[in-house]
């Protein structure tokens, strides 16, 4: 990416809890740097997220704001707008972060927040929706990644993918085909969105060519 190219690159802050593997999927996707963007920080809410090891491996710096710290949730989300203000984003992603987001920071980043959940929404939002999906008996799920609204798990939809439910499935094998699916979609959708390719028209999302 040359300079003139980068005084157009997107700022992207990932907020993420745990493992990482799709903040992982998105330093990764931009390594060839056809996603005009760059991932300016990684912020936990957790002290213990591995998500910490895979930013500081890619030189991406790493703020904690640790939730138990903190006397109420009111509190932390103040401290977590005023550090995303501070740092003023053009996009935040939510990957594997595992609070609701208050309506404040949703109302501040609104078409600005993307966030990919592990099941075919509207269909099982929340906790453990793989184990939802196994429960109800459905032959398909997948991934949808979404605008963040004030709902849980509920904003328009960018990109989805589909993959079957096998006989014997459990969690963790639902999990994992899930998974190699949200990172596929996870850059692409960050992509679409760096590109200014996304249109929200009410519910529904357009792609432009
Ligand atoms: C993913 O399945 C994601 O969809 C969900 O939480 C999980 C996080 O995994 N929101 P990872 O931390 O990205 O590996």
């Amino acid at each position: 990416m040359n300079p003139e190219n980068s005084a157009q690159k997107k700022k992207i802050i990932v907020l993420a809890s745990g493992r990482g593997s799709n903040f992982q999927a998105i330093i990764d996707a931009m390594i060839p740097a056809d996603i005009p963007a760059t991932c300016i920080r990684l912020i936990t809410d957790n002290p213990g997220a591995y998500a910490i090891e895979r930013a500081k491996k890619a030189g991406i710096p790493v703020t904690v704001v640790d939730y138990g710290s903190f006397s109420s949730k009111k509190q932390y989300e103040e401290a977590l707008l005023e550090i995303l203000n501070e740092y003023d984003p053009d996009l935040v992603l939510l990957a594997g972060y595992m609070r609701i987001v208050g309506d404040d920071i949703v109302r501040r980043f609104r078409g600005k927040m993307i966030n990919i959940h592990p099941a075919l929404l509207p269909s099982f939002p929340g906790l453990h929706s793989q184990q939802q999906a196994l429960d109800y008996g459905v032959r398909f799920s997948g991934c949808t990644v979404h605008f963040v609204d004030e709902h849980m798990d509920s904003g328009p939809i960018i990109v989805q993918a589909c993959v079957p439910v096998l006989p014997g499935d459990d969690e963790e094998t639902l999990a994992g085909r899930i998974l190699e699916e949200e990172h596929r979609c996870f850059p692409l959708a960050v992509k679409l969105f760096c590109t200014d390719r996304l249109r929200i028209k009410g519910r529904v999302v357009e792609v432009l060519d």
